[in-house]
């Protein structure tokens, strides 16, 4: 098939690699010079495990092809995928320019029968506004508009897009639906011959069946077809109920702080009940990235616009932006007051990836600093998109290795659980420190080994 994708993002490009990989020819849409120039030389602009083998392969075999240009990008397309990036807006909600730019700059150029899919995060409703447009800016032409949200994680985005635990698609063309649940099974038959191919993904997936992730049963037990708005709701619910469970750990998190108990014991406990499950309910500085903190607020935009309570949502959002803060008092409360000197472990909004949006980890070094602190923080990747969205500041710097942010240091703050930083062997580094305390502010550390080297906290537990 001919297969248009907008927008070379997280779901953008490694869908388009995908696609390529198995047969498709697959045009590559985006509005950023830089990006397409990158992806022309066979690689990704970004860093995500095992993407830039697959961008490689498509360009090598003449499948990728990467164009600024709307008109050759779409003219021949039978599929249109929509995934530019949904920014949060300035009243919170989502800023929808980029869709709707996108969604009226490939109308004009599109043939008969062209099937949209939308795959980026939007609001309800967002679909019945795009097909407006495109009925407006292309009166004539016969087209079908679907909704398939993604559900990828950054730093698995390539293992998550091949073997998706669900495929959702919304809206009323039941033989289109079907031609996109066709092909996402056919990226899924790729599965072996990719993870051979590429080692890493390889190991990666080891983990990622072993650990249970994997479900069993049919593709077709995973597709679900629903109506256009379901689909647009389910991204956005699911992603809320997931930052809700979180939420709810680091709430109780405080609570352990305050009467001894351990937070990973209770989750534990927790988590075993069927009905609710262990994932995302593991404490920590709390959640950020591109996803979560755009989406709740999102949520909590689109739901107040429909006159209902989005109270729920806006506690979640709250509870998870005060988490940093908390993390500052804890510190105040091991003795350890400005202007003493502390040293971050980790900068990336989680591990796995050189994403640094709304991360707690930069967040917090920049409270730590105009909080009176000398911060100095590192990252195994992170460190060049930290430098360009939390500039160094007079009490905040960047240095390149994990030895410099113990030197002369009254406290390290793991700050995100990068393996590294979890097998790191800390008793060679603790003699280096001024004071050797150390905050675990993702609670990954085994408590009794680091209380051996350490003066040691932890959230809750
Ligand atoms: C998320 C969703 O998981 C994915 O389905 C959606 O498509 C995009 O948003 P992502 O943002 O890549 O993916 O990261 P994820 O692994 O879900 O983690 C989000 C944040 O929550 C991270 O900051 C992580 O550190 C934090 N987190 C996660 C916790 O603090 N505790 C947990 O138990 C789980």
């Amino acid at each position: 098939m001919n297969i248009s994708v907008i927008g070379t993002g997280y779901v953008g490009l490694t869908l388009s690699a995908l696609l390529s990989k198995a047969g498709h020819k697959v045009h590559c849409i985006d509005v950023v010079p830089e990006k397409i120039e990158t992806i022309k030389q066979g690689k990704s602009y970004f860093y995500e495990l095992g993407l830039d083998n697959l961008v490689k392969f498509g360009i090598d075999s003449g499948n990728l092809i990467p164009t600024l240009d709307y008109e050759e990008g779409v003219k021949d397309a039978d599929l249109v995928f929509l995934s530019v990036g949904t920014p949060s807006g300035e009243d919170g909600g989502w800023d929808l320019t980029y869709v709707y730019d996108a969604v009226a700059s490939a109308a004009k150029y599109i043939k008969d029968g062209t099937i949209f899919i939308q795959r980026s995060t939007v609001p309800v409703g967002t679909g019945k506004r795009a097909m407006v447009i495109i009925k407006e800016t292309n009166p004539d032409v016969k087209f079908t508009y679907l909704s398939s949200p993604e559900f990828l994680r950054e730093g698995s985005a390539v293992l998550d897009s091949i073997i998706q635990d669900r495929i959702v698609v919304g809206g009323d063309n039941d033989e289109a639906k079907q031609k996109i649940f066709d092909l996402f099974e056919e990226i899924e038959r790729m599965a072996d011959k990719i993870t051979e191919e590429t080692p890493e993904i390889h190991e990666y997936a080891c983990t990622y069946i072993m650990n249970g992730d994997h479900k069993e049963g049919t593709f077709k037990d995973k597709c679900v077809s629903t109506c256009l708005e379901s689909a647009e709701l389910i991204k956005v619910c699911s992603n809320t109920f997931l930052a809700t469970k979180i939420s709810f750990a680091n709430n109780v998190a405080r609570v352990c702080d305050q009467v001894g108990a351990n937070v990973n014991e209770v989750m534990n406990g927790v988590g075993l009940d069927r009905r609710i499950g262990r994932s995302f309910l593991y404490a920590g500085l709390g959640f950020g990235g591109g996803c979560f903190p755009k989406d709740v607020k999102g949520l909590i935009r689109s739901t107040e616009d429909l006159g209902v309570d989005a109270s729920l949502f806006q506690q979640v959002y709250d509870l998870n932006m005060s988490q940093v803060e908390y993390v500052v008092e804890q510190v105040k409360d091991m003795d350890i007051l400005p202007p003493t000197r502390i040293g971050v472990l980790g900068l990336a909004f989680k591990p796995g990836t050189s994403d640094v949006r709304v991360s707690p980890a930069c967040r917090l070094c920049q409270s730590l600093a105009r909080a009176g602190y000398d911060v100095v923080a590192t990252d195994p990747q992170a460190i060049e998109e930290s430098k360009k969205d939390y500039p160094e500041e007079k009490n905040f710097k960047y240095v390149e290795t994990t030895e410099e942010v113990f030197k002369d240091a009254d406290l390290v703050i793991l700050a995100t659980e990068w393996p590294e930083y979890k097998n790191l062997d800390y008793s060679k580094y603790a003699d280096a420190m001024k004071n050797k305390a150390f905050f675990d502010a993702r609670n990954c550390l085994d408590r009794k080994k680091m209380e051996e080297i350490f003066k040691f906290d932890n959230l809750g537990a």
